[in-house]
């Protein structure tokens, strides 16, 4: 598949994954709040490759189950080497049957954000929990009222830090256009590969994000929390040892 297709997919699906460092910060402040407990049925819907179900940890509990549109190679083996009993189902989370689940955690597509989040909660137990990393201006905008009316967050966690999903890449040739969206810590090509030209990059997203927390009863007239999440020096730590290991692969090819 070429790196244009790539990004083509990507953006199709609002296939950006969560940076390990953030899915595992965030799966620790659920399991310390109480919203994730030993041995809860788990669901990762949207799963992508899998980034907050990695850190759950099957010795916590191994009932995980996750579904996608597209089963990815990484996921799959994600699956058979961990000793998770719940199924990979592929297909649209909007139409997913199965429940009751006591937490769902995940990264929706931002396109299907709300209809994700009311459809979680449904297969939510009673009291079962709901965490979703959102852009933080998920709380405003004309049809977020009735909705917040409907289903009041137990908790919003502000990150410290801007996540990056992905870096956009584009060939400085104004004429040739080509362009890609590549994961943050992947190397970005010196040259344009259509046309040769030097390229240059951005970030993706200039947008904070948090983490909504819902709990599926009591929900109306509950008064959320704000708390913060502080992931950046973990971050710091993850890019770092990264750059290093990138480097000494350089160096042994
Ligand atoms: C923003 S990514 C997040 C992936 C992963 N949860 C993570 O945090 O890294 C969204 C994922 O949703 C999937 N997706 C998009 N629309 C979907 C839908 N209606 N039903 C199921 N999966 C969907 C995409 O294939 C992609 O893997």
């Amino acid at each position: 598949m070429s790196a244009t297709n790539r990004g083509g997919e990507r953006a199709e699906l609002d296939a950006f994954f969560t940076p390990e460092p953030l899915a595992e910060a965030i799966v620790e402040v659920l399991k310390t709040d109480g919203y994730l407990c030993e041995g809860d049925r788990v669901l990762e819907p949207s799963i992508g490759l899998g980034a907050f179900v990695k850190f759950i940890g099957s010795e916590y509990t191994d009932e995980v189950h996750g579904c996608d549109r597209v089963l990815r190679k990484p996921l799959l083996e994600l699956w058979e080497k961990s000793r998770y009993v719940g199924d990979l189902c592929e297909g649209d989370f909007l139409q997913y049957q199965e429940q009751p689940f006591c937490c769902i955690v995940g990264n929706p597509p931002l396109s299907e954000a709300q209809a994700h989040i009311e459809h979680g909660i449904e297969l939510l137990e009673p009291y079962g929990s709901l965490a979703f990393l959102l852009r933080l201006n998920f709380l405003a905008g004309i049809e977020r009222g009735a909705f917040y009316e409907a289903y009041p967050p137990d908790a919003v966690y502000v990150l410290d830090k801007r996540p990056s999903f992905a870096k956009v890449v584009h060939c400085t040739e104004k004429k040739c256009g080509w362009r890609v969206i590549l994961p943050p810590m992947e190397k970005k090509p010196a040259k344009c590969p259509k046309c040769g030209a030097k390229t240059d990059c951005t970030g993706s997203d200039a947008c904070e994000y948090g983490v909504f927390v819902w709990r599926k009863h009591p929900m109306r007239g509950h008064e959320p929390a704000i708390r913060w999440i502080k992931w950046a020096e973990r971050y710091k730590r993850w890019a770092k040892k990264l750059r290093v290991e990138q480097k000494k692969m350089m160096e042994e090819t």
